[in-house]
This record gives C-alpha cells, structure tokens and sequence, in this order.
C-alpha cells in the first residue's frame, strides 16, 4: 500500500514535470479560502450512513440469500486478506447497540441499506418473501423513530441476489429492471408508512465500472468498453420505474420523496488558463456524475459521452456506438425522476488532456481521453485514492446546483479512512477532514445550494469492499477479531457531536476548543483498547486452558485408577 502510493506519487509528478516542462507549476494555487464561522438553516439533518452487507454480517441467517458479495468475496484473491463480511460488525444482531449510539450523537437521520436478498432469497418476488427479513428491518426502523431518528433507506447498496447473477446476468440485462421494481414495490408496501426518504441506487457508478467493467468489485466481469455502458443503461432505466412507481401507487398516500445516490469526485483543469485542460475536466466529471444525474434531470446522456464514444466506436469500425440510446418514449420517462439528489463526496482530482488511440484497446477509461493528477502536497491520511482537498466539495455543489436546475440535494456520504491496522483512537486527521469538508459545505449553503442533509460516512468501521477490513471509515472503531465486534469511540464523534449541536460552527473561540476537548477524550478510550488483548486471552482462558486441564486431570485420574487396580489384582 505505502510502496504503491509513493510510486504513484512520483509518476504523479513525473506527468506534472512532463506537462509543464519549462514553467514552475504552481500547486497552491488553488488552496483557496479561509474558515467562514456561521450555522446551517434550521431544520438542516445530521447522519450517519451504512449499508447492509458492509456491517450487517448474519451473511446466511434466518432465511437470507446469497448476494453477488457472499460468492465473490468467498472466492480467495479477491478481497484483501481473502477477508468477507460473513460476519462483519454483527450489526443485524446489534440493532439496540448502534442506535444507542447514534441516539447519544443526537444524529438527526440514519442512512442504511435493505439486502435484497434477505428479503427476497432468489431476488424474485412471486418466488418466495422471507418473512424474517422483513422482520429484521421492521424492528431496525421502529427502533430509530421511537429514537427520534429518520430512517434513509437504500434499496441498492451493490448486494444483487446471485440467483440473478447466474441465471441472466445481472445488471446486463433489461429483466432485472421489473426484479428490482418488485422488491422496491414489496418495500414501499412493508416499509413505505414510517420510511419518506428512499434512495434506488447507491453509487451506481461503482456498480457498472467495478462490477461489469475491471472486476474488481462482485460480480467481477471485465467486460471492458461494454459492460459498464449496459449495466448502466438497466440502472437508470430500473431507477426511473421505481420513481413512477412510486409516484403512480404510493406517493398520495405516504408523501415521502425517491432520489438516488451518486459519487462524485471534483475534476479540477490542471492549468486553468489551457482550453483542453478545461474541457477534459469537464468530461471527467460528465463521465461520472453526468453519466447518471443528466439522464435523471434531462432524458438522456450528456452529449460529451455521447460525442466521445460514438467518435471512439467508429474509430474501431463498430457499426453504432458502444453506449446505448434512449428511444423518444425512455427519455419523456425518466426525465425529472429525482426528487432528491443524494451526493457522495470524497475527494477530488486535476484533469489534463490526454488522447488515447484505439490500438490502446475499448474502455470506459480510454473512451474519456483525460490523465488525473494529485498534488503531492495533498493529505492522503487513508486509502490510496482519497486526498483530502475541501474546496472541491465547495465547487461540486455549486455545479450540481447549475447544472440540474437547484435539485433539493442530500450528501450521502463523505469521510475518510485510516490506514491499515491503525488502532489509534485519537483520529486527528478525521477531524481535519470533516471540519473542512463540511466547512465547505457550509460555504455552497450560504451561496444558495439547497443542501437539506449531510451523513457522514460512516457509523463504524465495516468491510470495505475489496480492500477488506484494511480500510476503517468509521466514526467508531470496531474491534473485528473480538467475537462479540464490540464498538470504540473515536476522537472524531466528540467533534462531530459538537458540530451537530452547534449546527454548524459558531465562533472561532468556540470551535478551537472543540478540537482540544475532543482529543482529551480519547486517551481513556485507547486505554481500553490497548485492555482489549487481555480480554481475549481471558476468553481464551475459559474456553481453552480449563477444558483441556479437566481433560487431561481426568484422564490422569483415570491411568491412576487403572494402575491401583492392576497392582491390587
Ligand atoms: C488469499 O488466497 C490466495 C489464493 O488462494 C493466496 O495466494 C493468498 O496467500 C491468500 N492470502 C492470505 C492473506 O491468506
Ligand atoms: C437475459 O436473460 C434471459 C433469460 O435468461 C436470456 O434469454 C437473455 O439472453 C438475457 N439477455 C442478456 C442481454 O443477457
């Protein structure tokens, strides 16, 4: 990880000496702006989010089926240290626990997943509903509203029934829309009384590029220059019926809204001044936010991807593009499908041109002709990708506010991990982070992007994908090899909590105290943890040392006798 980061670090620079051969490039440039002291408009939520088969665990309880992740992660070199969420932070049965938790952050909203399969084991309605399931999250969502907490439910947090997978192939094909509709509806029908805030899709960037594109995510095709495009045409297409859906059958009588999720990263124009580097920076972020929020707000996909790959198809001598088209009837549907944006934030990038020729192969990658940079000076405190730069969450909300007509927006997700086997407590960096970053958040509300929530990402520290438990975004810190996955406070919750309570950040006198106060707490904490190891060789006292003393007492004993009795014979 450290070897692979310096690596990329100097190849970083190596591109930025290389793009700017003969000035001196000025990488400070851009850390603009200074603290700006002030509250959020009343009202304004604060979260904490999750999804299912990061923290829930239970991976073959009480009914459920197997996801894409249950197979995929058990397939060994997939996840790092062939870890899996088989068990995970025990969270399906620690409901009483993680909202007491939250209760004691006094956090407005929580943000989780439903697992599809659990509810629907083979993922198809009119097989089979596991009632068990739908209990599970029954009790999650009465609990937080006697808790005063507003549930924000997603459908699809990247768990796919596997039925679905092996028999048509998941996300590639049009018959998992009316699947995922089903499910949606049975969700509404169960859920949809106490539920107002639904999200479809959680990131489905990720699920189309990792999924179906470089395999690194379940269920792990490379289906380079195609798979994404496909996998994401069913999604919007999926998300749409679900909105109408609702609107048509449920809206009247539970008035709540339907919004999706999408990631977002900044794309900033290395030079500024350089047309190409301008409009390569643009693509980037077309090609990720705008490949999803512009078919949501307008019908169709944004013209530069259509440009693009349409120009790149040809190139190879393919007869159509390798992005798929909206007939007139698709696009009049699922126009203004968003009642909400939700927006994913971590972090950001700089853009330059750069071509690539078709001999260099079809990818969703190739077909953008664009090279990211990082600035060297940027923190990188956990994964390899996410550098801490606040002022692009200031400028992605301002262009999500232009570009899709002042959309009511939700942040569903920002935070930043820590690096491997770090059990430190006393996560000053966290706290950095999620001052600036909601600083900066609090910079767009002020210029008039409608910003109702923020979450922060997330609750406790969980599976991370395919870098397994490597990677701790969590406010909590949760001791996995511990049986029981009991939960630590972090130095960053005593901060957040002030933030929430304060509903912002008041004054400067106030705010650096904040810091100081927040730290001081984690120092009794760490002596916990560092407690921790005694604990379970306690445990292993009990359930090893004991019995096998017994045993062997007993069988001592029983050599004794048998040797009293020969002599006495
Ligand atoms: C994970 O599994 C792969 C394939 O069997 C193996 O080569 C590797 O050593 C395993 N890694 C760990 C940490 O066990
Ligand atoms: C979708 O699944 C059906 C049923 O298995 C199959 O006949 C069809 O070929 C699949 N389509 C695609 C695009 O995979």
């Amino acid at each position: 990880m450290q070897r692979n980061g310096v690596l990329r670090i100097c190849t970083v620079l190596l591109l930025a000496l290389c793009t700017f051969a003969s000035e001196v490039f000025d990488w400070t440039k851009n850390e603009m702006g200074s603290f700006q002291y002030g509250t959020f408009p009343s009202g304004f939520s604060w979260g904490a989010g999750s999804s299912a088969y990061q923290t829930e665990g239970a991976w073959d309880k009480d009914g459920k089926g197997k996801s894409i992740w249950d197979i995929f992660s058990h397939k060994r070199g997939k996840i790092d240290r062939n870890d899996t969420g088989d068990y995970s932070c025990n969270g399906y049965y620690k409901i009483k626990d993680d909202i007491s938790l939250m209760k004691d952050m006094k956090l407005n909203h929580y943000l989780f997943s439903i697992s599809w399969p659990r509810i629907l084991p083979s993922g198809i309605r009119t097989d089979y509903i596991n009632e068990k399931g739908i209990e599970h999250y029954d009790n999650m969502i009465n609990m937080l509203l006697e808790n005063r907490i507003t549930p924000i439910v997603t459908l699809y947090h990247w768990d796919l029934p596997q039925v679905l997978e092996e028999k048509y192939g998941g996300w590639q094909n049009a018959s998992m829309i009316s699947f995922f509709n089903d499910f949606a509806n049975l969700c509404f029908e169960r859920f949809g009384s106490r539920v107002k805030h639904w999200i479809t899709f959680n990131n489905p960037w990720s699920v189309a590029v990792e999924g179906y594109e470089t395999g690194e995510h379940a269920p792990g095709l490379k289906m380079r220059g195609n798979g994404a495009y496909n996998a994401a045409h069913n999604i919007i297409k999926a998300h749409a019926k679900v909105w109408h859906t609702y609107d048509t059958q449920w809206r009247n009588k539970q008035k709540g809204m339907v919004g999706i999720s999408l990631s977002a990263d900044w794309g900033e124009p290395v030079d500024v001044t350089n047309q190409r580097d301008i409009e390569a920076a643009e693509r980037y972020v077309q090609f990720h936010l705008g490949w999803f929020a512009t078919p949501l707000f307008t019908g169709d996909y944004p013209q530069i991807m259509k440009d693009y790959i349409g120009k790149k198809s040809a190139q190879q001598g393919l007869s159509s593009s390798r992005l798929p088209a909206f007939n007139p009837h698709e696009k009049s549907y699922i126009r203004g499908t968003c009642d909400f944006l939700g927006i994913s934030h971590f972090t950001t990038r700089y853009i330059t041109q750069k071509n690539f020729l078709p001999s260099r192969g079809n990818s969703y990658f190739t077909d953008r002709d664009l090279a990211e940079l990082v600035d060297p000076n940027w923190p990188d405190p956990g994964s390899e990708w996410l550098y801490s730069v606040p002022w692009g969450f200031n400028r992605l909300l301002s262009f999500v506010k232009t570009q899709y007509g002042d959309p009511i927006i939700y942040v569903t997700g920002n935070g930043v991990s820590e690096k491997m086997m770090c059990t430190d407590l006393c996560d000053e960096w966290r706290i950095q982070y999620f001052r600036d970053y909601i600083n900066e958040m609090l910079k767009a509300v002020k210029d008039g992007v409608n910003v109702k929530g923020y979450t922060a990402w997330s609750l406790l520290d969980k599976f991370e994908w395919d870098e397994g438990f490597s990677e701790r975004f969590g406010l909590y810190y949760v001791d996995f090899g511990s049986k029981n996955k009991p939960r630590y406070p972090k130095a960053s919750v005593q901060f957040y909590k002030r933030i929430i309570s304060s509903n912002g950040f008041p004054n400067q006198r106030e705010i650096e105290s904040w810091k100081r106060k927040s730290l001081e707490t984690c120092t009794s904490s760490n002596q916990l943890l560092a407690a921790d190891p005694l604990i379970g060789h306690m445990e292993m006292v009990t359930e090893i040392v004991i019995p096998t003393v017994c045993t062997l007492c007993i069988l001592l004993s029983a050599v004794f006798l048998m040797f009293l009795l020969r002599t006495r014979l």
